[in-house]
């Protein structure tokens, strides 16, 4: 289903993502590298933030769930046992016209009129004609064999003239270059003067009969939006494109026939041009291990980071001990050749995962994978992301893997729409029972109770770490009203994000930089605070400009030290401070030594 979307927000979000360094373009200096992306001081804490929470309730806080770290690099016997070598692939289609890449599968459907082009030939004679133009022109001259259509006028005009011919200066469109021509070498070859006669004849047959075509077909859609006459224009001007760019200078397009279309993915959707025939193209990046570049040395960055963890499945029950149902918990980097990374960082060619392999019995797969599922939607909630916001997808039985027996997809609703954040898969045995094939090493589990050997299921909850961070930054932006430092209204932007997973958890701001008492109190503060969680100490500018940077990086906390935080109005509010609250900007006095506590224990 599709969900509305808001171009707009996003544009502000990934402006804000640069400005406040939380997402930077990778090698930008350089024009940027499609599909990678640096995370900036702030994105990196975010991250951070993220990943170590997820860890935390993942693995540390549970009995039954351990860690590893697998390398990037892998063999490829593993990814030809997993099906990756073979299968992992998108369907890729590429614009006739302009060569760009498409997934298949992406292209939305489009209705209208197909112009279909059979050939085309080019208006400008080819050089070779043109040697007897410029004999009759200037019987001295040699023609040169690359004639461009400026000097193809200029002869052709001169020998118009010289020859008294009378025929008008064509339009600059195809059709007129090529009835000048056909003209030309027509009254030429009648001329009373017989050696230009003999030239003409020359001339007009060769440009007749030899001219420079190319026979490739093509077809345009045109919207219904477009009036025929208009229609035809358009199509006709991408045809002479394409057939420009396949060596013809001035091409005179042939239409064979229009027909209507309606919901077709044939054709190009940025410009009506139309697309290959879809062709798989398989998304794993290959490169050469050691001094050798041939296939003896072929591995792959891993695609995902499961695959490591089916294949020290067999290590990892022996030095853990665990006993059914456990799991193998796993962060780190992922890398997939997508045809056409998009929406900022959503579709990447570098990201990383977050994965759960949870292991079981055949009868406690499906069981498990609802539990999994309501693990991980509350783990959103718990970071932020609210559940109105989170749509569970049931994958229908077609588009899940032969293998598994059910898959949930969670979505959360992007400003470009409702998209993915994480799959919830129950594999089966797939993955086991694959690689104890291909390696001929067995992955059975021994039950000491029921003393059955068996390959384990497994349940996989799979994350994304930037598309979670992508949605918290995107849940997180906010504008309001709040007074300026004159009391008059202005925008506030905002990032609400949840102090748990926030980069910075409180601004310490003395009220006056040029105060040594305020100055010394506040780094006390950040001294006290900074064993326990992030802090920031500004000092520059009016007090509220600094609460909107902090606003702005959504830091949850501001603490101001002011004048009574050193006891000189009143003696009983010395060593308190003003604590602010970024969402409501409410602010409550509060003792120094009391806001570690208070601030942990918001912090969550
Ligand atoms: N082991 C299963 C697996 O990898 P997946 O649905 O292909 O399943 C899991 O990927 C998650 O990884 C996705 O839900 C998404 O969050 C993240 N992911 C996949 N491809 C991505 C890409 N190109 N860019 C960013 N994140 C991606």
């Amino acid at each position: 289903m599709s969900t509305p979307t808001d171009a707009q927000r996003m544009e502000k979000i990934v402006s804000l993502c640069k400005r406040r360094g939380f997402i930077f373009q990778s090698s930008e200096i350089y024009g940027g590298l499609n599909g990678a992306w640096d995370y900036g001081p702030l994105g990196v804490e975010l991250k951070r933030n993220l990943k170590n929470y997820w860890w935390h309730v993942t693995v540390h806080e549970r009995d039954d769930v351990v860690g590893m770290d697998g390398s990037i690099l892998t063999h490829p016997a593993v990814l030809q046992a997993s099906g990756h070598v073979e299968g992992f692939s998108d369907p890729m289609v590429d614009c006739r016209l302009t060569g760009k890449r498409f997934r298949a599968d992406q292209i939305p459907t489009q209705s209208g009129t197909i112009f279909s082009f059979q050939f085309a030939r080019d208006a400008i004679p080819p050089p070779e004609s043109f040697s007897a133009l410029v004999h009759i022109a200037a019987p001295h001259l040699q023609a040169d064999k690359s004639v461009s259509l400026d000097d193809a006028f200029k002869i052709a005009l001169l020998v118009n003239e010289r020859t008294n011919l009378g025929l008008q200066t064509p339009a600059n469109d195809p059709e007129s270059v090529l009835k000048f021509f056909l003209d030309l070498g027509h009254k030429l070859s009648t001329s009373s003067d017989v050696s230009v006669a003999e030239l003409g004849e020359e001339f007009g047959t060769n440009y007749a009969s030899n001219p420079i075509v190319s026979g490739d077909q093509f077809r345009v859609l045109i919207g219904d939006s477009e009036n025929e006459a208009k229609a035809r224009k358009k199509a006709k001007k991408l045809a002479q494109e394409f057939y420009r760019k396949r060596g013809l200078r001035f091409p005179v397009v042939d239409l064979l026939s229009t027909q209507p279309i309606e919901n077709t993915r044939d054709f190009n959707p940025e410009n009506g041009a139309e697309l290959t025939q879809p062709r798989p193209f398989n998304l794993m990046f290959k490169t050469n291990v050691g001094a050798m570049e041939d296939e003896s040395s072929i591995a792959y960055l891993r695609p995902e980071t499961a695959q490591s963890i089916f294949v020290q499945f067999k290590n990892i029950l022996e030095v853990s001990r665990k006993k059914l149902p456990f799991g193998i918990a796993q962060i780190g980097k992922a890398f997939r050749n997508e045809i056409n990374p998009r929406n900022f960082t959503f579709r990447s060619r570098e990201f990383e995962q977050m994965e759960i392999e949870y292991f079981c019995r055949a009868d406690q797969g499906m069981e498990l994978l609802e539990y999994w599922k309501e693990e991980r939607l509350r783990f959103y909630e718990n970071i932020g992301i609210p559940r109105s916001k989170l749509h569970v997808l049931t994958v229908p039985d077609e588009e899940r893997a032969f293998y598994s027996k059910g898959t949930y997809d969670i979505e959360y609703e992007f400003p470009f729409g409702r998209q993915e954040l994480e799959g919830v898969a129950y594999r089966t045995d797939y993955d086991l029972s694959q690689h104890q094939k291909a390696s001929g090493k067995s992955l059975e589990y021994f039950d000491e109770e029921t003393k059955q050997r068996f390959v384990p299921h497994v349940v996989e909850p799979s994350a994304g770490v930037d598309r979670t961070v992508l949605a918290l930054i995107c849940e997180a932006y906010s504008e309001d009203q709040a007074p300026d430092e004159k009391g008059k209204m202005e925008t506030r932007i905002l990032l609400r994000f949840h102090p748990r997973i926030a980069p910075v958890k409180c601004g310490v701001f003395p009220l006056l930089k040029n105060n040594s008492q305020l100055v010394a109190k506040a780094k006390e503060i950040v001294g006290l605070l900074r064993p326990h969680m992030t802090v920031f100490y500004d000092e520059s500018g009016a007090i509220g400009r600094r609460y909107r940077r902090q606003d702005e990086i959504g830091t949850p906390f501001g603490v101001t030290v002011d004048f009574e935080t050193l006891g000189e109005k009143d003696p009983g509010l010395r060593d308190t401070v003003t604590l602010r609250d970024r969402d409501s900007m409410k602010q409550e006095r509060v003792a120094i030594q009391n806001l570690p506590a208070m601030l942990r224990e918001r912090i969550g």
